[in-house]
């Protein structure tokens, strides 16, 4: 929230061309914390260096602090504090300055810097977080080493927590005790981190390739323990991983992860002492899905990577963000496909770009992977810096090969070990240590948009073809006119009558046109493009549906065929909405081919015979009808569901005597049978609803429980309610459960989700303070194309009610549900001058936070 007595009328803009180093440098803090849940008190002892030739005084971040005192070298000091700064005159080159401030961590609600979750003290400072803790420069520049002291009341806060090596620990009398922490490596202050709490540990131990034991701990409450074997799993595989694939080992004697309930992301990757959101953390057969299982494994290893693609290497500032992000996102990305399948890996990563980021990318908020500026830059942690971000180390890898790419990595790290650096950095060190020239690759950091790549296929006869490539890169915010960028696209070609293999090459089509020639083809060939997704890039060609059909059934690159078939079924689903009477024949024909395929992965096949979702649809219209996407969809997964009603019995039944286990296999089992549940519900089954109820009421496991559920909740079957009471009574005391049961009925196909989503949020179980319960409602529901976009407009104002009351707590959590608004130039006028009217009010209402002002006026521009 704005201080209104500190706050600029407008908040303004930071630019990284203003970039400067700082001032002063801080090599040493000494913190010592008296800890309690109304008050704590906070004493630093900063050692200061003046960094270069000038007479600027320390000019330290300081927000939301109440100053008991400031000295310098052991006298009171010159001091002022105003607009979140605390000011310090010094003369000499060098000082030691103490600060003894006061924060209220139960009265944080925002979630940044020291606060109270389910009486747990715990901490997030990133990106800027530590300046609620106490007075600093609070920049990624800035690198120091901590010392940490800890005192707290032992009944409550028995354990005492923070980064790198436990030193010492003590009783204070009084019923208080006290711990002592050292972490050996400098560090950026958003790294820094402390718990303290009644926490038990899940216990483990690793050696490291060099001989060196880790003593590794997963801290929870009690009732949770038994729900952190998997997580420790992922973290052991992730720690041998980083060893065998990038060569590079832990570095601490110690290695902590806490999961507490409230928390504003995924985690945090403080060095030595992760702290999670306890969905990311906790698991069981009862109560998460496979999806969840999945999600633990990749966010538990891209916390861990960030020991060395984040902490070891920090970032100089935060416009360079995804160095850190878009990198360990790859490296995440890396590790769950070795890990499990690989191509549905794929599949999955692709679809979420699609889902998340292509939209951002064109729409209001679009920036590139590199910002030039932000207001506040919580709003930055987007799927661009991510995910695209993630992409573009990707197409290094891809350019490079394996091997070539570790080259890279290997100087990287060697290089800017210990250092703050930037993307430009990276890259120079990609080029250096893999041998390539990366100069054009660099538009992919400064160029916003994403770009679009026409391809035709030409056959000239004669043995020969020619690939016609064109591309465009849109207009951004700020960004008119675009450079060509270098692409990089895997290709084949398939022989029309033969099916094999006539051709296959990496292109990287880098102008604004090109031709690719392809000689001695001895039949007609099938254009199979961007294999494996090679760019980030929208393809447009001139394929026919029988083409796309060949290539569904036959090519030998699962995302390609992954790929070819939801092409077809949007294409399909397009000319239907478009022109009214809907062929389904040729996306009948190619799920008949995939189903009776029997040399693919269940879990692949799961995957491809779903049609895309009516966001994606509604991605590729030039005005989003949702009604008409809805429609048009559910057609189509009537259809799919009629004809094939023999193979769904079958592939259910198939599946349907399987104890729960975590395998690739036991997964791709399950997520097949709720996809043939799914289609079986769709094709009318009369005894469907009933099949639904039994594997709700029988799962030994919350994917199919779940899968159940979500089929009744979407289906006007009277098993629904009974299931959805169920479900609450069996499940009301577990929090992340709960949640469940707030999205599923949030996602619902039904008519009426408006208005159970209006009386979800008068439920006693809804709440504004905890992100997670606010996503699982609000956030599921703005994602409901077609319950979100009623005409009425009644949506539009629920959203906009839930971002002003949230903004009031947490304003990181009500600028992240913004987007959905922002959207309206892609809908008719009514729609969208509704959604307008709510943006106007949200930005018209008094106190707002920078971090909604911010995205609320860009939606608005
Ligand atoms: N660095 C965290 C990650 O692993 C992101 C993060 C955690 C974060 N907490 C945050 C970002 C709070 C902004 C605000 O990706
Ligand atoms: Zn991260």
């Amino acid at each position: 929230m704005l201080d209104a007595q500190n706050a600029p009328a407008v908040p303004t803009a930071i630019r990284r061309e203003d970039y400067r180093p700082p001032d002063w440098l801080v090599p040493e803090i000494v913190l010592d914390f008296d800890l309690g849940a109304e008050r704590s008190r906070v004493r630093s002892t900063l050692r200061v260096e003046r960094n270069g030739d000038h007479d600027r005084p320390l000019v330290l971040d300081a927000e939301a602090l109440t100053i008991v005192a400031v000295t310098v070298d052991g006298s009171p000091a010159d001091y002022s504090y105003a607009g979140d700064l605390l000011t310090i005159q010094l003369s000499a080159a060098a000082a030691t300055v103490e600060t003894l401030v006061e924060i209220a961590p139960r009265a944080n609600t925002q979630l940044m810097g020291l606060y109270e979750s389910g009486g747990i003290l715990c901490t997030q400072c990133e990106a800027q977080g530590f300046r609620r803790i106490t007075p600093f420069p609070d920049r990624p520049d800035v690198l120091s080493r901590y010392r940490v002291r800890m005192t707290a009341p032992k009944a409550d806060y028995p354990i005492l927590l923070s980064n790198g090596d436990p030193i010492d620990a003590g009783d204070a009398g009084d019923g208080r005790h006290w711990a002592e922490w050292h972490d050996p490596f400098p560090k950026p202050c958003y790294l820094f981190a402390l718990v303290a709490g009644d926490l038990v540990a899940n216990r483990d131990r690793f050696v490291t390739a060099s001989g060196r034991a880790v003593d590794l701990g997963i801290w929870v409450r009690e009732p949770d323990l038994a729900k952190t074997d998997h997580a420790m799993a992922a973290l052991k595989a992730s720690m041998k991983w980083d060893e065998d694939v990038y060569g590079r080992e832990y570095d601490l004697a110690v290695f902590n992860i806490v999961a507490v309930a409230d928390f504003n992301f995924g985690a945090m990757e403080n060095k030595g002492l992760n702290i999670f959101n306890s969905r990311y953390i906790l698991a069981d057969a009862e109560t998460a899905t496979d999806a969840d299982f999945d999600a633990i494994a990749g966010v538990v290893a891209h916390e861990y990577f960030h020991n060395w693609s984040g902490n070891r290497i920090t970032c100089r500032d935060w416009f360079q963000l995804s160095l850190k992000e878009g990198f360990t996102v790859f490296r995440d990305q890396q590790f769950s496909a070795d890990m499990g399948s690989a191509a549905v890996k794929r599949i999955e990563d692709v679809r979420m770009l699609r889902a998340a980021q292509f939209p951002e990318d064109a729409g209001p908020l679009a920036h590139p992977v590199r910002p030039e500026s932000y207001i506040e830059i919580s709003n930055f942690y987007t799927a661009t810096v991510y995910s695209k971000g993630a992409e573009l180390i990707r197409m290094m890898h891809t350019l490079l090969g394996p091997e070539r790419f570790r080259a890279g990595t290997d100087l990287y790290f060697e290089r800017h070990d210990g250092e703050a650096a930037t993307c430009e950095d990276f890259v120079r060190a990609m080029e250096e240590g893999g041998g390539i020239d990366l100069g054009d690759f660099r538009r992919w950091y400064s160029q916003a948009g994403t770009p679009r790549v026409r391809a035709q296929l030409g056959h000239a006869g004669e043995g020969r073809a020619v690939l016609h490539l064109a591309q465009e890169v849109p207009p951004t915010p700020g960004q008119p006119a675009k450079q060509p960028m270098p692409i990089p696209l895997k290709l084949a070609l398939f022989g029309e009558t033969s099916g094999a293999k006539l051709d296959e090459r990496l292109v990287v089509f880098d102008g604004e046109a090109q031709e690719v020639v392809f000689d001695g083809l001895a039949e007609r060939p099938v254009l199979s493009i961007n294999r494996d997704f090679s760019a980030p890039v929208v393809v447009e060609s001139d394929r026919t549906l029988a083409e796309l059909a060949f290539l569904s059934a036959r090519d030998d690159n699962p995302f390609a065929r992954y790929e070819a078939t939801q092409q077809l079924m949007l294409d399909t689903l397009l000319s239907a909405i478009a022109g009214g009477q809907p062929d389904h024949g040729p996306v009948l024909d190619a799920i008949r081919e995939t189903l009776a395929d029997t040399s693919l992965d269940p879990a692949f096949v799961a995957e491809a015979v779903l049609p895309p979702s009516e966001a994606f649809i509604g991605d590729h219209m030039a005005i989003v009808d949702p009604e008409a996407v809805r429609g048009a969809r559910e057609a189509l997964r009537v259809a799919i569901g009629r004809e094939f009603e023999g193979q769904w019995r079958d592939a259910y039944a198939a599946s349907s005597a399987n104890r729960f286990e975590y395998s690739p296999a036991g997964k791709g089992r399950r997520r097949m049978r709720t996809v043939a549940l799914g289609y079986l519900m769709a094709a009318g089954a009369s005894d469907a609803p009933a099949l639904a109820m039994r594997q709700f009421d029988d799962a030994d496991n919350m994917t199919d429980r779940h899968g159940a559920l979500a089929a009744l909740v979407s289906s006007d079957a009277a098993e629904r309610h009974g299931a959805l009471a169920a479900f609450y009574d069996r499940y009301r005391d577990d929090a992340l459960v709960l949640d469940k049961w707030f999205s599923v009925q949030a996602l619902s196909t039904r008519d009426d989700v408006l208005d159970a989503v209006e009386a979800l949020a008068a439920h006693p179980d809804f709440t504004l303070s905890n992100p997670n319960r606010m996503r699982a409602l609000v956030g599921a529901f703005a994602a409901n194309q077609r319950a979100f976009h009623d005409p009425s407009g009644r949506g539009y104002a629920f959203l906009a009610d839930m971002i002003l009351a949230v903004d009031r707590l947490n304003p990181q959590t009500a600028a992240r549900l913004v987007p959905p608004l922002g959207r309206w130039r892609r809908f008719d006028p009514v729609r969208a001058d509704r959604m307008k009217a709510q943006l106007e009010r949200i930005v018209a209402s008094p106190q707002l936070s920078k971090d909604v002002f911010e995205q609320v006026s860009k939606s608005l521009a």
